[in-house]
């Protein structure tokens, strides 16, 4: 805008340029200002963070919640919190994310650490009123299992101050619950890539990648959404996706033995193409897809990707997450930055992606990942009841109890400005 004010007064001798230019720079200032104190007046700063597709929702408001930043800032310990939201006795807690029945050493040292943004504080997720507020809503996990991690905790949450809840899957969701007393729905619709996808053999009257040699490999279809949540556009109030840690599991779609093999209106896409390359068309067609398929109205969020913490080799290559603490900030950009090329390096690659595929559509971006990068302490680990270490998922009661918060805090603006 300062630009194009700039340019229009160009031809003017320099005072009057220069007069118009403060005035204007005096008007701007003013309108700023009153926009700053209208929002202040309006609400007592239920802070956002930023994400390119909230322009389009809220225009000049933005400006105003811009100013805190959820995403920006550190971990406190308190000794003497308890996490009183819910306990490992809440039962839809899958059994290897249950630290403290499993023993973890520190799973109550867990909850112990707030999360704390710099300019402002995280308001608390109340459980009455958020069930108060989404009376006769549905709401739409949709992802990956680290989704089914944030809804496990939304659901314990929940649950804890009201227990008439039934079982329901709507629209072909993994898991679902309706809390009867607010007509309040929660579902969760596992989808490793969101596109479908299959595996694939080779056909004996030959083809384009048996020509190419290809024997084996799993067959994705970029513009066809999964049919596990096809549907749950068009049922749910509320939708939060993710997507990401199957993207680079090179021991299920090995790019030798059994790599993605990318289709596009029922053909291979000629010549094949990588997986990033991949993760880009199908975030395109999906987010296309959800656009068309959702009511106006509806709430679109997308989650962005989950640290993983494996240090000393991967998952399959003894890698381990024993830290008793979160990490400090050197650390945190020694274990992600992209430049280092670690372990986990996917964290912030898949984020690229995103962030790209999201500029311009009309969801709301949900950035937990750098406040989940610092807690290399949160993961069940050695306790989670497998062969291996688990350093992907998170303990519950956790961190994805803060998500919840993040996305309560989210929502709570949306109602409001709507
Ligand atoms: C997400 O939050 C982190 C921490 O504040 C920040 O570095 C990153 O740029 C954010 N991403 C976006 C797109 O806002
Ligand atoms: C955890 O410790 C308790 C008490 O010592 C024991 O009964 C239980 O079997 C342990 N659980 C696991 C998964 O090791
Ligand atoms: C219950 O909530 C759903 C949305 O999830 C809504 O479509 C339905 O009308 C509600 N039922 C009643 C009785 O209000
Ligand atoms: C990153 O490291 C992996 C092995 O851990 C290697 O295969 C890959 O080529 C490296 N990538 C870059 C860009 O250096």
């Amino acid at each position: 805008m300062a630009q194009h004010h700039y340019n229009s007064t160009s031809k003017k001798p320099i005072n009057a340029m220069s007069v118009s230019l403060t005035s204007f720079l005096f008007l701007s200032l003013l309108c700023f200002a009153s926009l700053l104190l209208a929002f202040s007046l309006f609400k007592s700063s239920i802070p956002l963070t930023t994400s390119p597709s909230q322009e389009l929702h809220f225009g000049a408001k933005k400006e105003s919640l811009k100013s805190c930043d959820f995403t920006d800032g550190k971990w406190v310990y308190d000794p003497n919190a308890r996490s009183t939201r819910y306990d490992h006795t809440c039962k839809e807690i899958f059994k290897g994310w249950n630290c403290i029945l499993n023993n973890k050493t520190n799973a109550l040292e867990i909850s112990k650490w707030k999360w704390k943004p710099k300019r402002c504080d995280l308001p608390p997720f109340d459980a009455h009123t958020f069930l108060e507020q989404f009376r006769d809503t549905s709401i739409g996990f949709i992802g990956d299992s680290l989704n089914r991690n944030m809804f496990v905790s939304l659901f314990c949450t929940l649950r804890q101050v009201s227990t008439d809840v039934k079982k329901w899957h709507p629209a072909k969701a993994d898991r679902g619950f309706t809390f009867l007393q607010y007509n309040l729905t929660i579902a969760y619709h596992r989808t490793n890539l969101l596109a479908r996808y299959g595996r694939w053999s080779p056909n004996t009257n030959g083809g384009m990648l048996e020509s190419l040699g290809y024997y084996d490999g799993y067959r994705v279809d970029i513009d066809v959404p999964d049919n596990k949540w096809a549907e749950a556009p068009s049922f749910h109030d509320v939708v939060i996706f993710n997507t990401g840690h199957w993207w680079w599991a090179p021991s299920k779609f090995d790019p030798a033995k059994s790599p993605m093999l990318f289709f596009e209106k029922g053909k291979p896409i000629m010549p094949p193409i990588s997986p990033d390359v991949g993760l880009d068309m199908v975030l395109k067609h999906m987010i296309l897809y959800v656009e068309s398929k959702l009511r106006h109205d509806a709430v679109r969020i997308f989650r962005t990707q989950s640290p993983r913490h494996f240090e000393g080799g991967d998952w399959d290559q003894g890698g381990s997450c024993p830290r008793s603490k979160p990490l400090l900030s050197q650390e945190v950009e020694e274990i992600f930055a992209v430049e280092n090329n670690g372990t986990n390096v996917e964290t912030r690659l898949v984020n690229h992606h995103l962030y790209n595929a999201l500029k311009g559509s009309s969801f709301y971006v949900l950035n937990i990942t750098h406040m989940s990068e610092y807690r290399a302490d949160a993961h069940p680990s050695n306790a989670g009841g497998k062969k291996h270490d688990d350093c992907m998922h998170w303990c519950l009661p956790g961190i994805t109890d803060t998500w919840n918060d993040l996305f309560a805090a989210y929502l709570n603006n949306v109602k409001v400005l709507n």
